[in-house]
């Protein structure tokens, strides 16, 4: 993935910044830290790319969904509408939160579809917590319609699309606010980090107390501040931050690359036919961290990925059976195994989890082929990759 592919001398500098200093911790230490704030910093680099009024920095994608929910107000026995087809954590945090997930389909963007969410809509239906997969927006004025209409809080789970936008406005900015992750895997990486983002001051408000056990943060003695909510510690390090600020800084040029790099697949892909790519309303928007398209039917879908590992083709994800991003996958889910007891073992799940029927969503991930971009290929290394997956794709249409 990008982020990783393009660690290097800047982001040794940021964080030798920290070591020289030996601030580690993000608040106070004015005296040592010689005018460095690399967490703060990293928030402002983030607001000035993503348009955003507000941005706080956590210390997971994880924790940026958690202090999103409940920094929004979403918690105990509220039901919110997640899609069958992501990575499990913002799932997990749902459940976490003693919130209830209510799964409803997706469709061609990959996403939750605006009448999916409209489907899976019930009296105690407070919340919908959408994920943009693959590096690329929802159908948002779709979905941003259906949330309206029903009074709905949308919550935007950016995890994997950093740097993505739609219609002009980033990605985190369509609802209430927004969540990153800038773990190990993503376009932009701190190894292990988080942001989130709002243009409303309360929201984040809470989002700085609920991540850092309370304190406001008003004034330059932290712990002696006025306490309003309690909190937990979702705080990033400054060394991650350090990071984190450096990748930021290099999203531009990354997202150069990787449009220009799924293009030039994608424009090859398109002349084989038989093929059909993932539906965006903006794809000028999309991060282009991968060229996601269609086969004709599941047993197309099985017979090229066999293909693509015999041709020794890499870099092709197959959701459907893999890394714990659909639902068929997650049976430890759908039977709420989790050491302690949780808000949704007294209150009942608000679905069948077991019995589920999603048709359009099992349609669509069995069908999905997502090709990873590389923003660091060189022309011949980038002719040579497409040569090979589309001599796969042709043994097999
Ligand atoms: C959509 C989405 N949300 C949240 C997360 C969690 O991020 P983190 O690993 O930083 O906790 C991920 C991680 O893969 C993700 O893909």
């Amino acid at each position: 993935m990008p982020g990783m592919e393009v660690y290097g001398a800047e982001e040794r500098k940021e964080v030798m910044d920290v070591l020289e200093t030996g601030v580690l911790f993000r608040y106070g230490h004015e005296h040592l830290r010689k005018g460095m704030w690399k967490a703060a910093e990293f928030e402002e680099e983030v607001c000035k790319q993503t348009g955003a009024n507000y941005a706080h920095a956590v210390s997971s994608g994880t924790a940026a969904v958690t202090s999103i929910m409940a920094a929004t107000g979403i918690g105990h026995g509220d039901e919110v509408i997640v899609p069958p087809y992501t990575f499990v954590a913002p799932i997990e945090a749902v459940f976490l939160a003693g919130a209830l997930p209510v799964f409803a389909e997706i469709d061609e963007t990959i996403c939750l579809s605006p009448e999916g969410i409209e489907a899976a809509i019930t009296p105690n239906t407070k919340a919908v917590l959408l994920i943009h997969m693959c590096g690329a927006a929802a159908d948002l004025d779709g979905i941003l319609e259906v949330c309206k209409k029903h009074n709905l809080v949308l919550l935007e789970d950016c995890g994997q699309a950093m740097g993505a936008s739609y219609k002009g406005k980033s990605v985190g900015l369509h609802g209430a606010a927004g969540a990153f992750s800038f773990d190990y895997f993503k376009i932009t990486t701190c190894g292990e980090g988080g942001m989130t983002i709002t243009n409303k001051e309360e929201i984040y408000k809470n989002i700085d107390q609920v991540a850092d056990h309370g304190h406001t943060h008003e004034g330059n003695n932290r712990g002696m501040e006025d306490h309003y909510i309690m909190g937990s510690n979702f705080r990033i390090g400054e060394i991650n931050a350090a990071i984190g600020l450096a990748q930021m800084r290099k999203l531009p040029w990354i997202l150069e690359q990787n449009r220009k790099n799924k293009k030039y697949i994608k424009d090859r892909l398109k002349k084989i036919g038989g093929l059909t790519f993932r539906k965006m309303d903006d794809e000028l928007g999309d991060s282009a961290t991968f060229l996601n398209f269609f086969v004709p039917t599941k047993e197309k879908a099985t017979e090229l990925f066999a293909q693509l590992a015999e041709d020794g083709v890499g870099g092709v994800a197959n959701w459907y059976t893999n890394m714990y991003h659909f639902i068929n996958q997650w049976d430890h889910i759908k039977e709420i195994k989790f050491p302690s007891k949780l808000a949704i073992n007294d209150l009942g799940a608000p679905q069948d989890y077991k019995n589920l029927s999603l048709p359009k969503s099992e349609d669509v991930i069995s069908r999905l082929v997502s090709i990873g971009i590389s923003c660091t290929w060189k022309e011949d290394e980038l002719a040579a990759y497409t040569d090979k997956v589309i001599t796969s794709i042709k043994k097999v249409l």
